[in-house]
């Protein structure tokens, strides 16, 4: 529990914050690690509730423990590949806070490979977490966006959404889906005030890159090459992605839906 000092400065610093977030109750899946870590801390910051979903229990209470107001957060086991669980995710935003107003579909995998060298059971795995798990997380959450009144799904793409790179092809399939499932759930709900979005990151300083990494000569590698084909010439940081999905989820974007977002340092201009 916070002090009451504690509580008046959080509350000062939502307020003179750009981005209000307060009476927002969302569910952010991928929550332990990355960006949907980065999201979670920027979204309670700004006054959201959140469930803070994912398969390392661990790592979701951990982000938990580092966001502003801990109670804010409900960290949650769930499997975005499993329709049980994303509905409890969507429930449990539902029982403790009363309503869900926005739904993060950010859990992702990526196994690096052609298409020669990407195993079935790889390319069914990328296909379940990354496209059928949005799908699911669409599923289950518009209906509860509906009984709030309307809301905003954000949907993690990647610029692997807009553009296909080297040795990437199961997670380049995934993403192009997340963001072509995005226009379709924008275009079926606009009317009933659901909004839908996909941001579209460039390469950002996280876990998920390892492999894709390895297959490139090593992070650092990647790192000494990065100003050849993101002209920003570094790495993304999580909570330059976080930002995007904060301005998603809020009333300043209320005329967006069905947009890819891109936020690439420029990759994709290039
Ligand atoms: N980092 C980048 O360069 C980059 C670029 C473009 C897009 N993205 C996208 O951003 C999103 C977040 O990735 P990140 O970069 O933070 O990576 P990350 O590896 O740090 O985080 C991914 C999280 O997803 C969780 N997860 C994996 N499978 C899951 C499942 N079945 N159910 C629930 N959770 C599961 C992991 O446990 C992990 O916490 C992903 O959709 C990724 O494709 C990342």
């Amino acid at each position: 529990m916070l002090s009451l000092p504690c509580r008046r400065i959080l509350r000062t610093a939502r307020r003179s914050g750009v981005i209000d977030l307060d009476g927002k109750v969302a569910v952010v899946t991928g929550a332990a690690s990355g960006i949907g870590r980065a999201i979670t801390r920027g979204f309670v910051a700004a006054g959201a509730r959140v469930v803070a979903a994912d398969v390392d229990e661990a790592g979701v209470a951990r982000t938990a423990e580092l966001c502003t107001d801990p109670g804010a957060v409900v960290p949650l086991r769930a499997d975005v590949s499993d329709p049980a669980d994303v509905a409890a995710a969507v429930e449990t935003a539902e029982r403790t806070w009363g309503r869900l107003t926005t739904m993060v579909n950010n859990a992702a995998v990526s196994i690096p490979g052609n298409v020669l060298e990407t195993s079935v059971e790889d390319f069914d795995r990328m296909l379940a977490v990354n496209l059928r798990g949005v799908f699911l997380g669409c599923k289950y959450a518009v209906p509860a966006l509906l009984r709030a009144g309307g809301g905003s799904v954000i949907n993690m793409g990647s610029v692997n959404s807009l553009v296909a790179e080297p040795v990437l092809a199961g997670y380049t399939a995934s993403k192009g889906g997340v963001l072509m499932l995005t226009k379709a759930v924008a275009r079926d709900f606009a009317a009933l005030g659901v909004r839908c979005n996909c941001i579209c990151p460039g390469w950002v300083d996280t876990p998920i890159n390892l492999a894709h990494a390895e297959r490139m000569g090593g992070i650092e590698a990647v790192r000494e090459g990065l100003p050849d084909w993101q002209p920003l010439g570094r790495e993304g940081r999580p909570d330059e992605i976080a930002s995007v999905a904060l301005f998603l989820a809020s009333d300043l974007s209320t005329f967006m839906t069905g947009s890819a977002v891109v936020a690439d340092g420029g990759m994709t201009a290039i």
